[in-house]
């Protein structure tokens, strides 16, 4: 039996023990609860000695970018580089359609750009008195991770490529510092308070590494990212609005990579429709759709038709899981 009070002491020492006095620690953030909890924890231990990247692939939610940015730095004091590599993730993903290609390219390009980025961090450090190299890398695994990454050893046995990033440590020789490999998510949102991480960010639904690519169903351009942008950014505001994200696990609008029929004024368009999906879930292993009551959904329905040009039809995904899984694609 131990107390987070005790958990965070014992867990900062060890951290210092590790790294020593002049030890350099990199991490990927996202913005999410696990990277952040893991990156305030080690800018308590070593202070400036870890330094965060964020990558901006293009495929974040509306204003995310700035939003992680602002919190991390003038609220945590975390040390953070964001790298816009948007142009370079568009590029890649040009004529891609099927799901896990997407996930493929956005997970190799991420290792590289995350690698460069490490070697340029490295460099400025190297410059620096009481500097010594990079040589770990902080990730933010839970118990749950741990647990899985070991159960689906083995052939043929994900359903989809999830963790995208485990390429990561391997491609890069650095030594893996796991600080919360011990906790379960409600521990490490207990953590992050304790840590005064704001409560919007410990509550945050999660958001899959390939982000808005596997959200705009087939095809990923500029434009059609922009159109599932909007739409999320919409249904989550609403969501808020009538108080209902922490009731629900995860929630966001898709894009359909088909045409249907509307009428604007008295002309007939062709425009593509987006697919409401909100989920109850407490492992996302086995997930409810979230029924939402009529004059919540009339309202988000006449926003994103009216607000988000290209889109005059909006659909609900009512299938739990399973059959159906918390993603489209
Ligand atoms: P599914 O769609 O398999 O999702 O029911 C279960 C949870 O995993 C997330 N998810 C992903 N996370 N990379 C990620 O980092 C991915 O490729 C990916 N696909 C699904 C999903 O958002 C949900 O939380």
């Amino acid at each position: 039996h131990w107390t987070m009070e005790e958990f965070v002491g014992t867990e900062i020492s060890r951290i210092r023990a590790l790294v020593g006095e002049k030890g350099q620690v990199i991490g990927a953030v996202s913005g999410g609860v696990d990277s952040t909890v893991a990156a305030k924890l080690m800018h308590e231990a070593i202070g400036d000695r870890f330094h965060a990247v964020l990558v901006d692939n293009g495929l974040l939610r509306h204003n995310e970018a700035e939003t992680v940015h602002q919190t991390l730095t003038s609220h945590l004091g975390i040390n953070l580089t964001v790298i816009d590599a948007s142009e370079r993730f568009l590029t890649e993903l040009k004529g891609v359609s099927d799901p896990e290609k997407k996930r493929k390219i956005i997970g190799k390009n991420f290792i590289e750009v995350f690698q460069e980025t490490a070697h340029k961090i490295a460099k400025e450090a190297a410059g620096t008195p009481n500097a010594g190299d990079i040589e770990w890398l902080l990730q933010g695994t839970l118990y749950p991770d741990v647990i899985e990454s070991i159960a689906f050893r083995g052939p043929s046995q994900t359903i989809k490529t999830h963790h995208n990033v485990g390429g990561l440590p391997a491609a890069m020789h650095l030594k893996l510092i796991e600080p919360l490999r011990e906790l379960f998510k409600d521990e490490v949102r207990i953590l992050g308070t304790k840590l005064g991480i704001p409560e919007e960010l410990v509550w945050r639904h999660p958001f899959p590494g390939p982000g808005l690519a596997i959200r705009t169903l087939g095809e990923v351009t500029r434009s059609q990212v922009e159109i599932t942008r909007q739409a999320d950014r919409i249904f989550i505001e609403e969501i808020i609005a009538a108080g209902l994200y922490r009731k629900i696990s995860q929630a966001y609008a898709a894009l359909l990579p088909i045409q249907v029929v509307g009428v604007m004024g008295d002309k007939r368009v062709h425009e593509q429709p987006i697919c409401l999906r909100a989920v109850e879930t407490t492992d996302f292993m086995t997930a409810n759709w979230f029924d939402f009551d009529r004059p919540f959904l009339d309202k988000v329905s006449s926003r994103i038709t009216n607000e988000v040009s290209g889109v005059c039809s909006v659909f609900q995904n009512i299938t739990s899981k399973p059959p159906g899984t918390i993603e489209m694609e």
